[in-house]
């Protein structure tokens, strides 16, 4: 079996970077973490990364002002070099231009702390909570132009308990993402949970 070689892109603590390189390390698992690459210079996850001797990358947006495409052709270049086949978007607080999303069309997976279609973009939890919802939780999507949506590979739900707080929500939350996102990688690399319409082919070299 060949593993897939894959990125996950952090911007903060990394706690589902985490959970995806331990499930990477089991033997049987169809994917391995070949780079963790960070918009941030200050991110922990990377220090967590490296602690794994996972190889790690930075590509720091505010070099590149508002030119989010040269941001991401830096990201696209590290990507290339690293030869990565799928990314897994960990906590990666950058919206991806179309430019970036039609080139890894596909190849793109992200973790949402809501049961999608619900509470699309930030502060999921509290709006959850405000909104009285008596079921939250977390979706694998793959990524399409549009912010947070395109087609889900899984998701999970937990219950809203009277007693909530923000905090407490999110951390029952957080334990159904470490274990979906690591789930729908396997899916997605094992070719059992597929984008429609997704090319074949690695993105051109
Ligand atoms: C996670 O809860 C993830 O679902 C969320 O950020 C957190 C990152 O935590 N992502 C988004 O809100 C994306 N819009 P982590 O760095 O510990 O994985």
């Amino acid at each position: 079996m060949t593993k897939k070689r894959v990125a996950v892109l952090i911007s903060g603590r990394g706690s589902n970077m985490v959970a995806l390189i331990e499930a990477a390390q089991g033997k049987d698992y169809p994917a391995e973490i070949a780079l963790v690459l960070s918009n941030r210079p200050d991110a922990a996850g990377l220090a967590r990364a490296r602690d794994a001797g996972i190889a790690t990358a930075v590509v720091d947006h505010y070099r590149f002002g508002d030119d989010r495409e040269a941001f991401e052709r830096a990201l696209d270049d590290e990507l290339r070099k690293y030869r990565i086949e799928l990314i897994c978007l960990a906590g990666f607080m950058r919206l991806l231009t179309s430019w970036f999303i039609r080139r890894w069309r596909g190849r793109i997976l992200n973790i949402h702390p809501a049961l999608l279609p619900q509470f699309k973009g930030l502060h999921t939890h509290r709006r959850a909570l405000d909104a009285g919802v008596k079921q939250h939780g977390a979706t694998v999507h793959f990524v399409v132009e549009e912010t947070d949506a395109g087609p889900i590979v899984l998701q999970q739900s937990v219950p809203v308990l009277e007693s909530d707080t923000e905090e407490t929500l999110a951390a029952r939350v957080l334990e159904i993402e470490h274990r979906i996102y690591p789930e729908a990688l396997r899916l997605v690399a094992e070719g059992r949970a597929k984008f429609a319409g997704a090319r074949d082919e690695a993105p051109a070299r």
